[in-house]
């Protein structure tokens, strides 16, 4: 069993302390905004927010996030009560396939908590998930709307 906090709700799941909890959040829980990319921790698609603190799920054990607090993509907002993020990404109309974007939303939210307004230079130094269609300059000029909203 593990239990922890789902974007603002308690939640308990019966599944081995050692599932990843990517699988946990998109199989056991079924909210597959969040990606499996590489599954080495080395992209990004993954990510969710743990404490607060942008997080690849794909290797990290579900016992490791015993009682944390755990935000998604369908956790930081939703239709008619977008995060600034989103509505930025909207207006940059930064996705080409979408594939990567949940996961650098995530990174991006992270980042704006910290630094209010990151420079390209930060964006580049906090951010490095991977674009395989090469979005990163819109990805830039989003963070940069979003800091300003
Ligand atoms: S799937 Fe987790 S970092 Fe790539
Ligand atoms: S938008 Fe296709 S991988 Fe990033």
């Amino acid at each position: 069993m593990a239990s922890f906090v789902l974007n603002g709700e308690p939640v308990t799941v019966d599944v081995e302390g050692d599932a990843p909890l990517l699988w946990v959040i998109r199989e056991t829980l079924g909210l597959t905004g969040t990606k499996f990319g590489c599954g080495v921790a080395a992209c990004g698609a993954c990510t969710v927010h743990v404490d607060g603190v942008a997080t690849p799920t794909c290797v990290l054990p579900v016992e490791a996030v015993e009682g944390a607090e755990i935000t998604t993509i369908e956790g930081i907002g939703r239709a008619g009560r977008l995060h600034r993020l989103q509505q930025a990404w909207i207006d940059e109309q930064v996705p080409q396939c979408g594939y990567c974007q949940s996961g650098m939303i995530m990174a991006a939210a992270a980042l704006l908590d910290e630094n209010p307004e990151p420079s390209d230079a930060d964006i580049d130094a906090a951010i490095t998930n991977i674009c395989r269609c090469g979005t990163y300059s819109r990805i830039r000029r989003a963070i940069h709307r979003a800091a300003r909203a």
